[in-house]
């Protein structure tokens, strides 16, 4: 039985961070930021709090949006670049702070495209008949990992979490009904955060160097970005023998204007039928897919029986697209 999204919810911390905010940090404007990505704003969460914090009120509101109890729960899978620490998974501290007392689940790193991968995976579990409910998460606290003195980056990224609950869908019309994910890791140079992890572990030379944030080469992520969404996306409808007239709507991750322009404008749909909010968010790595999602759900965007393509390019690199089929009301 094919899995299908039964609930969706997000969480956006209330502090923002302007493109104004900005220009008083580094040597920017609203101007150049606004022409280059589309972003106005982003959120940014209090340093004392971590991914955590968000991916647990965006998992309550879909237990409260499906009147779901915790301890129904089976799996929870938490897309995320920014875990609240290395060990253990951010997933545990979301099982005992919900009280998912009958869950498992652990944490997936899959860049930007971390979301897909995530409810891909998820999907799995429903479709072998493994389990009937399933919380996929998709969340990072970017602020933790930025410098803000990096004019390349710190004008990109923001913090927020959302979350789907995937069930079986006894209406085979319905559902997730194809991905395709790709993973290409001669792209790790282009964008990383070199120390903290086993290679190099922290130590005061590596943050004198600045090694705990982001790096990312913009231009070469920009034109792979580019390329990956749009072929994969138009790859998913051709495959699937659906043309621009079919698809309700295109839900991307939301990295930068031109890109979604790009993926949108290679599947042939028009900007009505695109998901943004990235002017409102900024990036948000694992997050801006869900969040999207759940905000156009939320004013009335999606139908049941839409047809909906999301797609998402990152980190790795990784990339891909997924097809599915609405399934709320
Ligand atoms: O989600 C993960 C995947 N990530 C992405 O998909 C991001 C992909 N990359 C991008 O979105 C774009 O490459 C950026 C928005 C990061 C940069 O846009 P760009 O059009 O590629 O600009 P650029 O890096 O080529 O920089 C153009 C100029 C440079 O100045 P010069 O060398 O031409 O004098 C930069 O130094 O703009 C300068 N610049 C800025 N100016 C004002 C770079 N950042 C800024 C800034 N404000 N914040």
């Amino acid at each position: 039985m094919q899995a299908k999204i039964t609930g969706v919810g997000h969480f956006t911390p209330d502090n923002r961070l302007t493109n104004h905010d900005l220009e008083k940090l580094v040597d920017t404007n609203d101007d150049w930021i606004m022409s280059r990505t589309g972003i106005k704003e982003r959120r940014i969460l209090d340093k004392a709090k971590g991914t955590s914090f968000m991916a647990v009120r965006a998992a309550e509101s879909v237990l409260t949006q499906t009147r779901t109890s915790a301890d129904e729960i089976d799996l929870i899978l938490i897309a995320t670049v920014t875990p609240d620490m290395p060990v253990p998974a951010t997933a545990a501290i979301v099982q005992n702070k919900i009280g998912a007392a009958n869950a498992w689940g652990f944490d997936l790193n899959g860049g930007c495209a971390g979301f897909l991968c995530a409810l891909a995976t998820g999907s799995q579990f429903i479709q072998t008949g493994k389990h009937k409910k399933v919380m996929v998460i998709g969340a990072d606290k970017m602020s933790s990992i930025i410098n803000y003195e990096d004019r390349a980056t710190c004008i990109l990224f923001g913090d927020a979490a959302g979350a789907v609950l995937l069930e079986p869908s006894a209406n085979e019309d319905l559902g997730i009904v194809d991905f395709i994910l790709h993973l290409d890791g001669s792209g790790a140079e282009y964008l990383y955060m070199a120390a903290g992890g086993s290679l190099q572990p922290a130590t005061r030379e590596t943050v004198n160097q600045k090694l705990h944030y982001v790096y990312q080469n913009g231009k070469k992520v920009f034109k792979h970005a580019v390329s990956g969404m749009s072929d994969v996306s138009a790859k998913i409808m051709k495959r699937n023998n659906l043309s621009d007239k079919d698809v309700a709507c295109l839900i991307p991750h939301q990295a930068n204007l031109r890109i979604i322009d790009a993926a949108a404008k290679k599947m042939g749909l028009g900007p009505e039928q695109v998901i943004i909010n990235i002017n409102k968010y900024g990036n948000t790595t694992a997050a801006t897919i869900p969040l999207a999602m759940s905000e156009a759900y939320r004013d009335r965007k999606l139908n049941k029986g839409d047809w909906i393509v999301m797609s998402a390019f990152g980190a790795g690199f990784t990339w891909g697209s997924l097809l599915f089929r609405w399934a709320m009301e």
